[in-house]
């Protein structure tokens, strides 16, 4: 859906940016701006700042920033025109989308194609499994224990022994070879001509929240490479945003998710009554799964593989669910391999009792470190520890977290608090790389600030709040420009936001907005709504704010001649002194305000 131009601003003036924030995340007043605790990275303390004169949010500690809509869409991790919608139907608006223009609507057809083609092959292979071809893949599935009832709640089906059968089904009902292949359910060769690439395995169709078919996997009877062959990406397949069983899992509203490796342990993990079990979709678990799991406000459960690939999948999940704030338990399954072997063996009543001790997933994963190493060997005990020591760095966005867990491993391994903390400064990461020399705060040495991504990317003070003030209040601008262009200011964020608001000012037409859809890229966008997030200095007497303005150009200025001097501009030094004399006649004069006054 496309929306106007003034539908859109209809909908931003409807929602305050404090009111629609302050519904996702508690936040304070302090002065003109509203503070929380960033739902975009995991902290303690609140650098989470919400600005309403500028109807804007930034976050002081990870560089998120930017308007309401912006926020919606992050937050609800949705595209643009579906935050509008979000947003006009919260302030009672009637949604009025213009007319999508052609490109969109072809590209709606189509993808609403290609999930209707996958919804019919979905049919074709459940009809299959129960036809007299599909007596094998039957078979199968009622000997892995599944119930008829299970099989039907998940619609599972057979892909047949004939790679032309369900392109011929598709081909009778209409769809053009094209799109068989763009579905993701045939491939076209010189030999063989249009396959199922599917045939002879068991099919577990991936089912979207919305409740289409999107994909597949399928599974090969007995043994065979690959053991599960999925739907590679198509435009409707997005494995890192889709989980398996999500689709009965989130309608179970449970406080919690079991979050399993393998498409066979979430079913029989619902088939026992667990049904919240979920899997990520033959790849890793990604950030955006992690994203919809925090949005669900559900804890999780880590019921992965007991082996080594399982282990690692799991420090894997660990590490992008504490990103989000999430402590997963983590499951023992032992001595069996994962849940599926487990509910055969012991049955969902043991199953219940090892999801009532399931113990923190963190330490429960460095305790499998440490059963992977010889620990009586001396240089052994060194690695593991190293490693132990390592993994702490995924609480590094909150220093308090990172310290408890210090603790808990000192404790629990007999380390000493220095080992640990000189550890920690061995394999601190790079974004993480001192910049300066703080006094140590603990025992453990907490982290520093991650440095700006960009190695240029600083910029002073009076820089920005020069910045914040031209975008303010356009019209000193006109007295800027005499003494200043934005490539004088520092490289970086700070530059890029002065070139895209100087020429929009020398156009005269500046607003926010039009400055952000200037912006190209993502962190300086975010860097931008750090230096907008004020207001105009609030001064009584017009010679007071002259002073002050004067004042920051000089420090601006100043600032250009300390760039300089790092620069290796042959001319640099001429440039200086040019500098240097233009900061002293401004410092013993006054500010020229008018064309008239020159000369
Ligand atoms: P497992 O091999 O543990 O699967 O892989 P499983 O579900 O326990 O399989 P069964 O019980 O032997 O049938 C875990 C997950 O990894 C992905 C699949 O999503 C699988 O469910 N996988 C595994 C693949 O995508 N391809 C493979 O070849 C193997
Ligand atoms: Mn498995």
């Amino acid at each position: 859906m496309r929306f106007s131009d003034e539908f859109i601003e209809e909908v931003k003036s409807r929602n305050d940016i404090a009111d629609v924030v302050g519904s996702y995340v508690p936040l304070k007043k302090k002065g003109n701006n509203y503070w929380g605790l960033c739902p975009f990275h995991n902290e303690k303390t609140a650098s989470f700042s919400v600005y309403p004169p500028k109807q804007m949010y930034h976050c002081f500690g990870c560089g998120e920033g930017g308007g309401v809509i912006n926020f919606v869409m992050k937050y609800e991790n949705v595209s643009f025109a579906e935050a509008v919608r979000i947003l006009a139907e919260r302030a009672g608006m009637e949604v009025k989308g213009m007319e999508e223009t052609g490109e969109e609507k072809a590209r709606r057809a189509r993808n609403d194609i290609l999930k209707q083609i996958n919804s019919d092959a979905a049919l074709f292979f459940m009809n299959n499994l129960y036809s007299e071809h599909g007596k094998k893949g039957l078979e199968y599935l009622k000997n892995r224990g599944l119930t008829d009832e299970t099989i039907r709640h998940f619609g599972l089906g057979f892909a047949g022994n004939n790679g032309k059968a369900v392109v011929e089904h598709l081909r009778g009902k209409g769809y053009a070879d094209d799109l068989i292949i763009a579905a993701g359910l045939a491939t076209n060769s010189e030999t063989y001509g249009m396959s199922c690439s599917f045939f002879g395995r068991v099919m577990f169709p991936i089912i979207s929240t919305e409740k289409k078919v999107i994909g597949f996997g399928g599974r090969v009877l007995g043994s065979g490479e690959p053991k599960y062959l999925n739907t590679s990406e198509t435009p409707i397949f997005d494995k890192r945003r889709n989980l398996y069983g999500y689709n009965f899992a989130r309608r179970a509203r449970r406080k919690y998710y079991i979050l399993c490796e393998g498409y066979m342990d979430v079913i029989s993990m619902h088939q026992a009554g667990f049904d919240s079990a979920i899997a990520s979709l033959g790849t890793a678990f990604t950030e955006e799964q992690a994203a919809m799991i925090k949005r669900d406000g559900c804890e999780v459960y880590l019921a992965y593989d007991m082996d080594e690939a399982g282990e690692k999948a799991a420090l894997k999940a660990v590490r992008m669910l504490t990103a989000v704030g999430i402590t997963p338990k983590r499951i023992s399954m032992k001595p069996c391999k994962d849940p599926d072997e487990f509910l055969t063996k012991n049955g969902k009543e043991e199953f219940e009792r090892r999801l009532e001790s399931a113990e923190n997933g963190f330490l429960y994963i460095e305790d499998m470190v440490r059963a992977r190493y010889n620990l009586s060997d001396p240089e052994e005990r060194y690695k593991c520890e190293r490693e132990i020591v390592e993994n702490l760095w995924m609480f590094s966005g909150d220093e308090v977290r990172m310290n408890s867990y210090a603790e808990a491993i000192v404790k629990r391994y007999g380390y000493t608090a220095s080992e640990v903390s000189k550890l920690l400064e061995e394999t601190r990461p790079r974004e993480y790389a001192s910049r300066d020399h703080l006094p140590k705060l603990t025992a453990y040495s907490p982290p520093k600030k991650p440095v700006p991504k960009k190695k240029d990317n600083v910029w002073t003070a009076a820089e920005s709040s020069l910045l914040t003030w031209i975008t303010d209040e356009p019209d000193i601008y006109s007295v800027v420009r005499r003494y200043l262009k934005a490539d004088d200011f520092s490289p970086g964020s700070c530059r890029e936001v002065a070139r895209a608001a100087f020429e929009l000012l020398e156009a005269g037409n500046y607003s926010n907005d039009v400055l952000f859809e200037k912006l190209e890229d993502e962190s300086v966008k975010n860097d931008a709504t750090g230096i907008l997030q004020n207001s105009a200095p609030d001064i009584d007497t017009p010679e007071k704010r002259l002073a002050m303005l004067k004042d920051l150009i000089i420090k601006v200025m100043e600032r250009k001649c300390e760039l300089m001097g790092r620069s290796d501009d042959p001319e640099k030094e001429l440039k200086i002194f040019n500098c240097i004399l233009e900061i002293d006649k401004l410092k013993s004069g006054k500010l020229r305000l008018s064309d008239e006054e020159e000369g």
